[in-house]
């Protein structure tokens, strides 16, 4: 089977499981797992953040901040397409109180003069505005750099914390040659993923002042999200920032391989192309296309009405080669 469901399908390779043996380790709640301390430390260095933590997922990186900075009787500024909207069981508004106010985006970039419009100042009567949060790479999109400058300056001038969901941040970074410290410097705080394009078992990181993440440190707690021996998997996060961020590129490739033949095949509309997503219509129904594709050995998910394609470590280039041939030799008879 050719996995392209998601880039969470990764699995640890050998080299990573051996790194993971090999970790030395200690009690994280007390601060003396050696492993995880070099990871947070790396973090910082990577973003430019005071302070670093490892956190679960990329919910919890999400969520902290909404608790700490949102809350009831407060907001954020979000697209309809961001992920704590849609993926995070309404985590935003039943965990952290916080409501959400959709600014209309471009399939989740918005601009900063966009945001400003929506933004409430104080009013006896009216939920105030807290924290704006961005998503990058959002649907496999990268944010501009500039529009993102734009948004944290109009947050400055609002005294708005700035929230950045960096789930995919280094396939923007490796796409756009933009570092992930210059992304890093238009949010307040910023979560990444290690478990997704990156090929861990699992872990987000949440980065940002001092202060911010000290009081992060007591919410994961408080969402049983203190762990004990975490340098086993820390060590899966070291070894996938070592060495498998450039590879980000291998994904970004095979996707616009994949891309061009869906484009020529007769049956697709490809919609977003970018980074290592694709997401594609069809005048056919894709229930139909993802089934007739499941039975020649290709899996990818149909979310809303669109085809979603997810390049990821575990697609070489020879399984990209593959599934071209696939795609150029199924169509309309296979959907019916
Ligand atoms: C953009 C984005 N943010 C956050 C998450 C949440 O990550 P996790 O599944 O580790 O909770 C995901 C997961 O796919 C995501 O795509």
């Amino acid at each position: 089977m050719y996995d392209l469901r998601s880039d969470t399908f990764t699995k640890p390779s050998d080299e990573m499981r051996k790194a993971m043996y090999e970790a030395e380790v200690g009690d994280d709640v007390y601060g003396e797992d050696p492993t995880a301390e070099k990871l947070q430390r790396m973090a910082e260095e990577i973003t430019g953040k005071e302070s670093s933590l490892i956190v679960s997922s990329g919910c919890m990186g999400n969520l902290i901040p909404l608790m700490i900075k949102g809350g009831r009787g407060k907001e954020v500024l979000t697209s309809s397409w961001s992920h704590i909207v849609n993926h995070e069981i309404g985590a935003v508004a039943s965990l952290s109180g916080t409501l959400p106010v959709l600014v209309p985006s471009d399939y989740g970039i918005m601009k900063a003069s966009e945001i400003e419009k929506h933004i409430h100042g104080y009013a006896y009567d009216m939920s105030e505005s807290a924290i704006i949060e961005t998503e990058n790479t959002t649907s496999g999109i990268v944010y501009p750099l500039d529009e993102l400058q734009r948004i944290r300056e109009l947050a400055d001038r609002k005294s708005l914390w700035v929230h950045m969901d960096g789930a995919r941040i280094f396939n923007a970074s490796v796409d756009s040659g933009v570092s992930v410290r210059e992304y890093a410097d238009t949010a307040s705080d910023i979560t990444f993923c290690l478990s997704k394009g990156l090929g861990c078992p699992a872990f987000s990181i949440l980065s940002g002042d001092h202060d911010f993440i000290e009081k992060a440190k007591r919410i994961r707690k408080l969402l049983g999200g203190g762990m004990r021996q975490i340098g086993i998997l820390a060590a899966a996060g070291i070894y996938a920032l070592e060495h498998n961020v450039e590879r980000l590129r291998d994904d970004h490739e095979h996707r616009k391989a994949i891309s061009e033949a869906l484009s020529g095949a007769g049956w697709a509309d490809v919609v977003i192309s970018s980074t290592n997503m694709i997401f594609f219509r069809s005048q056919y129904d894709m229930d139909r296309i993802t089934a007739a594709f499941r039975s020649k050995g290709v899996l990818f998910l149909k979310e809303g009405t669109m085809g979603r394609i997810v390049l990821n470590l575990n697609i070489s280039d020879d399984d990209t080669d593959a599934i071209v041939r696939i795609i150029k030799t199924t169509g309309a008879e296979d959907f019916r």
